[in-house]
């Protein structure tokens, strides 16, 4: 009786582990991580438009996530979909990174099925655009921040390509509250009573969740769409990170790779944004700083000045709203990937074409035709928003009142809109003409891209730009109807991949934009500027369901060797008691949950970006004079901090925190930094330096 009982388990499990091998896969998939932290010292952050935000350390590393989806025959042409922890692309980046990439696989990847989309962290460094208003606090083109980018960029897809196998891809959508609000409602609550009916919300809560299995079943990465600014960082943080999207991708990294060590590449999920636009993470609203008190709602003021009127977060501090606003999309994104059940079935497809957003006629009813305006930015933008409020001080417009060179060499192009430019833009009130400047390079790009990306039945929607809440949904609603007309299954689920390829600033729809908060003075095109996006966008998807192709239009201008460059380049390091000497006295022993701080004599970060290493090392003792590494620079528990001590002397200090977590075993630990120094003559030389042993204790 017991031989049998055993023989038919046995059996039974022999079964089930054939049936898992057998399973029928609909796509070929490859997911692929790779670091493309930018300058970790002395270069503006990108997105605040705050001067005083330089980068001076590193809290979390940037990433670039990318996926590549073919149709199950694999001749056909594969969609990539590539998530970075940048504050959004620029078209030069695109085009570098396209360029590399058809050198190595020829006509494979290019611009037209290629999507690049920025997270929107505001705390990455700046200076990778080719048109001049996008660096203007970055004192110009920064060529260290772009390099930084393309060559990570075009790792990750590198790594996706050799990772690719038959697989499944899955669609979820599920509700995540408590982790968005609304930054202007007073601009939201213009759009028509009867379409705000519509919606519970003047954000959207929902996270659509891709999940991504070989034909094994086992997991292969994550794409989430949730729209919420990544502006948890204020504007005085110095540290680079990658913000509450860039956080969230590192835990649920881990959650599947079980590995402590961000950028591993086993598993890949990204937090891609959406239609951010009107939408803060600062879920505890906007208070004024002085008083503690609400600010005024239409205008974001206190007592008429809007530079006291901040945005709060749920936590007590930046880096704590950081951590729940993470951990929020973590969870939910954890969720949906574990509970999703509609495979996606279907063609593999794209369309994607340049479109001169200056100058399109867009028919608004049987009677009207619009059209939309040369670039130009109205006063709001330099008010700037409850996240941020504007620092840079544009009324100031002549005369060297910034101490900013760059801003000093151009200021004096800028002159008075036309007729036709003020006509065209009302009711904005225009602060800077950039359609009308040419000198010494363009200013805000004419020419963008707009493409889809199809999946079976998914649609991504790459808008170039910032689309509001409301932007958002009618762009989704118009696409998914009229791909729904032209043949696709009724479920198609579109979803905004925004900040994607190049980057236009804002996108309200027409009612918003008569408010004239920050997004309206941001939405560059004029007032129809929404309506000739979901123009263009209906024609792509019109050609997608005819199966014609989409025409390619204007080329884009190149416009990288005209760049004005205003960072100087490190000169050398010095350091009299030696590179990675140690400056502070530690203690014996730390309780856990205390913080563990040592400081070094240090050089310039920008003399070795160290990507995919590391600038510091935590490190356990497990047996006699073997250390094993814990923790890296990517941790939320550690910290980098670099700071300039004697400028003229080319003197720097290193400072290395880490947070020793609650639970941490308790033992012997040491912490190194590693440095590379640049000598007069322009070598570079790697150094370390480490603390003596140190307790931690329960
Ligand atoms: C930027 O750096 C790359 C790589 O070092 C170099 O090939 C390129 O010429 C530089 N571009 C500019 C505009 O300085
Ligand atoms: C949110 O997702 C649900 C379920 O897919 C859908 O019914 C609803 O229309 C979505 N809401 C918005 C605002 O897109
Ligand atoms: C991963 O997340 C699940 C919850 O979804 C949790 O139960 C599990 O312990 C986590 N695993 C790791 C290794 O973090
Ligand atoms: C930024 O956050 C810090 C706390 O982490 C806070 O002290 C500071 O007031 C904030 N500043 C702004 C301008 O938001
Ligand atoms: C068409 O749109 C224009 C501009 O928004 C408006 O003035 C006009 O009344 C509209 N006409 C109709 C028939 O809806």
């Amino acid at each position: 009786m017991a031989a049998t009982t055993c023989r038919l388990v046995i059996l039974a499990v022999s079964i089930v582990l054939t049936t898992c091998q057998t399973q029928d896969t609909n796509y070929v998939i490859g997911a692929g991580i790779a670091d493309i932290t930018g300058p970790a010292a002395g270069i503006n952050m990108m997105g605040y438009a705050n001067p005083g935000q330089i980068s001076s350390g590193l809290h979390l590393r940037q990433y670039s996530r990318a996926f590549i989806v073919t149709d199950k025959s694999t001749s056909s042409s594969p969609v990539v979909f590539i998530s970075t922890d940048s504050c959004m692309q620029s078209q030069n980046l695109k085009l570098e990174v396209i360029r590399k990439l058809k050198a190595k696989y020829g006509s494979l990847y290019t611009e037209r099925n290629v999507c690049i989309s920025g997270t929107n962290t505001h705390s990455g460094p700046g200076g990778f655009h080719q048109y001049l208003f996008y660096d203007i606090t970055s004192l110009g083109f920064v060529n260290e921040t772009l390099q930084a980018y393309v060559d990570g960029i075009v790792k990750s897809v590198d790594r996706a390509h050799l990772a690719r196998k038959p697989g499944n891809i899955y669609v979820n959508t599920g509700e995540l509250l408590e982790s968005n609000i609304n930054r202007s409602p007073a601009a939201y609550i213009r759009n028509p009573p009867e379409e705000r009916a519509r919606y519970e919300y003047n954000v959207d809560k929902n996270m659509t969740v891709l999940k991504m299995v070989d034909a094994e079943g086992k997991d292969i990465g994550m794409i989430s769409w949730f729209a919420v600014h990544c502006t948890s960082m204020n504007n005085t943080n110095g540290l680079v990170s990658s913000d509450n999207k860039g956080y969230a991708s590192q835990l649920m990294e881990k959650n599947f790779t079980n590995s402590d060590f961000p950028g591993n590449g086993k598993f890949v999920a990204a937090f891609a944004q959406a239609n951010e636009g009107d939408v803060s993470p600062n879920t505890a609203g906007p208070k004024c700083l002085d008083t503690g008190k609400p600010c005024d709602v239409p205008t974001s003021t206190c007592n008429g000045r809007n530079e006291q009127c901040v945005a709060f977060g749920p936590g007590k501090d930046m880096f704590e709203s950081t951590k729940i606003i993470g951990e929020n999309q973590y969870k939910k994104a954890m969720d949906l990937y574990h509970t999703a059940t509609i495979q996606l079935s279907g063609p593999v497809d794209f369309r994607h074409s340049y479109v001169d957003m200056t100058d399109v006629i867009v028919q608004v009813n049987a009677t009207t035709k619009v059209k939309t305006c040369k670039t130009a930015m109205g006063y709001s933008f330099a008010a700037g928003t409850t996240d941020g409020p504007g620092a840079f001080n544009f009324d100031h417009m002549k005369g060297d009142t910034t101490g900013n060179p760059f801003w000093n060499t151009i200021v004096n192009y800028i002159s008075a809109p036309s007729g036709e430019q003020v006509t065209c833009h009302h009711p904005k009130p225009i602060l800077l003409d950039t359609g009308e400047i040419s000198f010494p390079y363009a200013w805000q790009p004419s020419i963008v891209d707009v493409q889809i990306l199809r999946i079976g039945q998914l649609a991504i929607l790459a808008v170039p730009a910032e689309f509001t809440t409301m932007s958002g949904r009618r762009t989704r609603n118009a696409v998914t109807e009229a791909l729904v007309k032209g043949g696709l299954p009724a479920n198609t689920v579109s979803v905004i991949a925004g900040l994607s390829n190049d980057y236009a600033d804002y996108v309200t729809t027409y009612e918003e934009y008569q408010q004239q908060r920050y997004e309206g003075g941001s939405t560059i095109y004029g007032p129809h500027t929404l309506e000739a996006f979901i123009q263009e966008f209906m024609v792509l998807a019109n050609d997608m369901t005819k199966g014609v192709p989409s025409s390619p239009g204007p080329n884009p201008p190149d416009l990288i060797s005209k760049q004005l460059v205003f960072v100087p380049p490190v000169v050398f390091d010095a350091a009299p008691q030696g590179f990675g000497a140690l400056l502070s006295k530690l203690l014996p022993s730390y309780k856990q949950g205390t913080r563990v701080q040592a400081k070094f004599a240090a050089a310039h970060p920008r003399n070795n970006r160290r990507a995919e290493g590391t600038f510091l090392t935590v490190e356990h003792l497990v047996s006699t004079d073997n250390w094993e590494v814990v923790y890296k620079d990517s941790q939320w528990c550690t910290q980098f901090h670099w700071a300039r001590t004697r400028i003229l002397m080319r003197e720097s200090e290193a400072t290395i925190i880490w947070d020793i977590p609650a639970d941490q075993a308790p033992g012997t630990y040491r912490l190194q930094y590693f440095g590379d120094s640049k000598s007069l003559f322009g070598e570079i030389t790697p150094f370390s330096g480490k603390t003596p042993s140190f307790l931690v204790t329960a």
